[in-house]
């Protein structure tokens, strides 16, 4: 079970984050050279500070590991494109991508601005496509390649005054899907990591209610590098078998999550009207609804 990935190439998107800082150690940690992709940005998308992931690089190359900065944003198409030439013309190929970064525009559906909505679908779900497209050629050329992308139990399950973030969220995960069945022909894998971490992306929880300092307190304890460890073994030949999954990683838990399928089928030969739909099929299915949910009461146990 090969978990080392010396010889390859990285980048890291949000390199510079909590968990993009960690998935960058770890994958230099295994051997890989690292691109660690970061515009140092505010949540809000505000500011610009290159010296974020030159710190990162810094940290790797004093380990002994091979690392550059790049601050393009994801969130561009020709500027994505530069993401991938850097690696190309650095070290002369690609083998990982992890779609990382991110930001947040959190408000109630019904407030949501058409500018908050596109920001975060911006840089959430048109990010992960233009960087993972543009490395699409390089995997397809050298006949291998391995796409990591984070998604988020917010899009997955469900959370309050998320619809934007929701949304590209578990669009990431279709994207993946469909990047795992147009690239498998290629040797090509992609997956999903839903991580649970303490974050500035967390670190705005509420905390006026004692339920909400508890929930607070919880997240505290999930430490960001904690998802590395998947991010490498995903990114190696040892996980060669493992192709359009979903795993959460929270602390030191690992969930494969589930994926939608059909859980109950009725069957009318003569049609359907409003009215049989009403008195045959819901009562049939009724008791296989899901709950409308968020995700802290689905994964409501301690992960520690
Ligand atoms: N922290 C959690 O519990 C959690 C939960 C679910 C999903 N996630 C996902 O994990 C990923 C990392 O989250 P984090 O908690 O480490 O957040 P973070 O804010 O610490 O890191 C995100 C990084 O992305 C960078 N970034 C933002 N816009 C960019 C752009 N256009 N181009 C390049 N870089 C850009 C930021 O500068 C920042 O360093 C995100 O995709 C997030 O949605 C996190």
């Amino acid at each position: 079970m090969r978990t080392e990935l010396t010889g390859k190439v990285a980048i890291v998107t949000g390199g510079a984050g909590a968990i993009g800082k960690g998935v960058a150690l770890g994958l230099a940690a295994a051997g890989a050279k690292v691109v660690v992709n970061d515009q140092g940005v505010g949540l809000d998308g505000a500011g610009g500070d290159r010296s974020a992931a030159q710190l990162v690089v810094d940290e790797i190359r004093a380990s002994g590991g091979e690392a550059i900065v790049n601050t393009d944003s994801v969130s561009d198409w020709a500027a994505a494109q530069q993401i991938a030439t850097a690696a190309m013309d650095t070290y002369g190929r690609l083998d990982i991508v992890v779609n990382n970064a991110g930001n947040l525009r959190d408000r109630m559906f019904f407030r949501m601005s058409e500018q908050e909505w596109r920001a975060v679908i911006d840089v959430h779900l048109n990010g992960t496509f233009f960087v993972s497209r543009a490395a699409a050629p390089y995997f397809k050329d050298q006949q291998s390649g391995a796409y990591l992308h984070m998604t988020s139990t917010s899009g997955l399950i469900g959370n309050l005054g998320q619809a934007n973030y929701a949304a590209a969220k578990l669009g990431i995960v279709a994207l993946s899907k469909s990047i795992a069945l147009d690239m498998a022909r290629f040797g090509v894998r992609s997956n999903c990591i839903a991580p649970f971490a303490w974050s500035r992306m967390t670190d705005s929880l509420p905390t006026e209610t004692e339920a909400q300092r508890a929930r607070v307190a919880k997240f505290q304890r999930m430490e960001a590098h904690k998802i590395a460890p998947m991010a490498v073994f995903l990114a190696s030949e040892a996980a060669s078998a493992v192709n359009g999954q979903i795993f959460a990683v929270r602390a030191n838990e690992i969930m494969l999550m589930s994926q939608p399928r059909p859980v109950r089928s009725v069957h009318m030969s003569e049609g359907w009207s409003a009215q049989s739909i009403a008195e045959v099929a819901l009562p049939a299915m009724h008791s296989s609804f899901m709950a409308l949910e968020r995700s802290p009461e689905v994964i409501g146990w301690d992960p520690i």
